[in-house]
C-alpha cells in the first residue's frame, strides 16, 4: 500500500522462487513482507504488517476515530522461511518471523515468531512439534514444558550428526 489517508508508505513485498499461493490469500503491506522459496500458503490466508490504528505503547488510538481513519501501524515486518507450509485460513500479523520449513496449523493466528522446522498451531499460534534429525520425526512439544525444550538450529545440527 503506497498512500492511506494522509499516509505515505514503501512497502516491500518479496516473494521467492516456487511459491504457490492459494485462493482468496490476502497479502497487505506498508513496510515489509518476506516470502521465502517453494513456500505453499493455504487459501483464505490473510499476511500483514500492519492494524488500522495504534494499540499499545504511545499515541494509541481512539475508539471515536472511525477504524478507516485511524493510522495504519502498531505491526512490523512479516518473515517467512523457505521450505514453510501455510495451512487454510491463517492470519498471520507481524512482526514475526517463520522459520524455513515450518508449518503453521490451519486456522491459526500468528502472532509470535515460529522457530525452523516447527509446528505451530492454534489461536494464538503455539508450537506443537519439532522435527527431530536424529529420529527423523515431528516430536511433540509440552504446551506447558520450559521454552527451552525448543532446540535452537545449531543445536539441531548438533543432534543431527549424534
Ligand atoms: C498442523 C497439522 C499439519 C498438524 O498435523 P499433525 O501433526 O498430524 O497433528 P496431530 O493430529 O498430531 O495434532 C497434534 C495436536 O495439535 C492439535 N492441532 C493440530 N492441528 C491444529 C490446528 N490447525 N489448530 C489447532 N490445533 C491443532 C491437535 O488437535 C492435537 O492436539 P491434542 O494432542 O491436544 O489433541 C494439521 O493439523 C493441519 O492443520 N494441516 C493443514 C491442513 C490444510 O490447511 N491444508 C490445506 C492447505 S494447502
Amino acid at each position: 500500500m503506497g498512500t492511506y489517508n494522509d499516509q505515505r508508505f514503501r512497502p516491500l513485498i518479496e516473494i521467492g522462487d516456487q511459491v504457490s499461493i492459494s485462493e482468496r490469500v490476502h497479502i497487505t503491506c506498508i513496510e515489509r513482507i518476506r516470502i521465502g522459496n517453494r513456500v505453499v500458503i493455504g487459501s483464505g490466508t490473510y499476511i500483514g504488517d500492519h492494524h488500522h490504528g495504534v494499540y499499545r505503547g504511545p499515541e494509541q488510538s481512539r475508539p471515536d476515530t472511525p477504524p478507516a481513519f485511524r493510522p495504519l501501524g502498531g505491526g512490523g515486518p512479516v518473515i517467512i522461511g523457505d521450505d514453510v507450509w501455510i495451512g487454510d485460513n491463517a492470519v498471520i500479523i507481524g512482526p514475526v518471523s517463520i522459520g524455513r520449513g515450518s508449518i503453521i496449523g490451519a486456522n491459526s493466528v500468528v502472532r509470535r515468531d515460529v522457530p525452523d522446522q516447527t509446528i505451530a498451531a492454534g489461536v494464538p499460534a503455539r508450537p506443537i512439534k519439532q522435527f527431530k534429525y536424529a529420529t527423523s520425526q515431528w516430536e511433540r512439544i509440552c504446551a506447558d514444558g520450559p521454552k527451552d525444550t525448543l532446540l535452537t538450529p545449531d543445536e539441531e545440527l548438533r543432534d543431527s550428526r549424534a
